[in-house]
């Protein structure tokens, strides 16, 4: 390999992290071999086992260490059992992790990939758009640090104009190079709020509006996110990137995976000016750990987005060619709750041998 080795921090998480992780390092290791790159890995253990362990969900020091690698791949992380008295789960990372790192785009990309069923009328590569949630504000901004009494609470949603400007234009960026195209073939960015009831929904489709002067090559669309969500459903087809605020992001890319076959279809990228880290949409599954259940393709998936971020694109195609593959040839079937029939090790090593051809 001719660069430097790629530095890679891994976070198993919780649940069905170590899974996951352990299937899409699998694969890294395939596709090192294949794009001819070497990389070097270092553990950190974060997340509700590590909380209850330490009492820290994140080790002090850990954000320094994120921010100087070349990329983090995440697993899920969060117990629903372990939790601070004000009722909120003690392992998440986000918080710490998005704000900590400032990763202000989660991009997560919806693909109907060949032989699986998405419950709506659609066939492979006809659904195909990214959603781009805004991860720093929003909804979510006063997580923890909201007003509670025993009979009342409170939480704000805030939007700012700096943070919106820098996660739209995040999005009409990727509108103007990724590949997959909507229905009609127009570049698009959708954006999605509740404009009509709230006044900082009402800035944020301000600004979006503002920005897309920037972007005159680029159609835009506004929908209301209880529209978006029937919309997504009803007419997947239509849509290219589309761009909103945190929590209805959140909401709506669990509904958008639904109709690509499910959770473990889905992977995303946190992407921010410098730090990058790559994770499963879904949770930590606590229903099926440990039992070799778990669809890995969200994690392989998100490997593959981490790939194109560290700069290479070509080995992130050809991880994603391979899933592709060996959905395509039936290598790997999904039951109606979005479980691999074989098993989590029959995907992983469908997709290694496909790497490997
Ligand atoms: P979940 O996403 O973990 O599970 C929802 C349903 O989807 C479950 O039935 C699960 O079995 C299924 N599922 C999820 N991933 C799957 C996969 N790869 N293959 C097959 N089936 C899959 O959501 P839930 O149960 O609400 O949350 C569990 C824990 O995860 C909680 O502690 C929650 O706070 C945490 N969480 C963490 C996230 C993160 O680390 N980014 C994101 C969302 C939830
Ligand atoms: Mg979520």
């Amino acid at each position: 390999a001719s660069r430097e080795p790629l530095d890679l921090v891994v976070i198993p998480g919780d649940g069905i992290g170590p899974e996951l992780v352990d299937s899409a390092l699998q694969v890294l290791e395939r596709a090192a071999a294949a794009g001819d790159f070497a990389y070097r890995l270092t553990t950190v253990e974060a997340g509700a086992e590590a909380y209850r362990a330490t009492g820290r969900a994140l080790p002090t020091d850990a954000l320094e260490r994120l921010r100087a690698a070349d990329g983090v791949l995440k697993g899920p992380v969060g117990l629903p059992g372990v939790r601070h008295p004000d009722g909120t789960e003690a392992g998440l990372l986000g918080g710490l992790l998005r704000l900590g790192l400032d990763t202000f785009a989660n991009v997560r990309p919806m693909r109907l990939l060949p032989g699986v069923s998405g419950g709506t009328r659609h066939s492979a590569g006809e659904i195909d758009y990214v959603l781009v949630r805004e991860n720093t504000e929003g909804l979510y901004l006063s997580r923890g640090a909201g007003a509670a009494t025993p009979d009342a609470a409170c939480d704000q949603l805030m939007i700012t104009r700096a943070g919106t400007e820098r996660v739209v234009r995040y999005a009409f960026g990727l509108a103007r190079e990724r590949e997959g195209a909507p229905a009609d073939g127009v570049r698009r960015v959708t954006c999605v709020d509740k404009s009509n009831v709230l006044r900082s929904y009402a800035l944020f489709r301000r600004v979006f509006d503002e920005v897309a002067a920037e972007f005159p090559d680029i159609a835009t669309e506004h929908l209301y996110a209880d529209a978006a969500a029937h919309d997504l459903v009803a007419r997947p087809e239509c849509f290219d990137v589309l761009v909103t605020e945190n929590f209805l992001g959140d909401v709506l890319s669990d509904l958008g995976a639904a109709t690509v076959g499910g959770l473990g279809m889905c992977g995303s990228l946190n992407a921010g000016v410098e730090a990058a880290y790559a994770e499963p949409v879904h949770g930590s599954a606590p229903d099926i750990a440990g039992r070799g259940l778990a669809n890995p393709l969200s994690q392989i998936l998100s490997l593959a987005l981490l790939l194109d971020r560290a700069g290479l694109r070509t080995s992130g195609d050809r991880v994603r060619a391979a899933v592709e593959s060996a959905l395509a040839e039936g290598a790997v079937e999904l039951d109606v709750r979005g479980r691999p029939a074989g098993g989590t090790g029959s995907v992983t090593s469908a997709v290694c041998e496909r790497l490997a051809r």
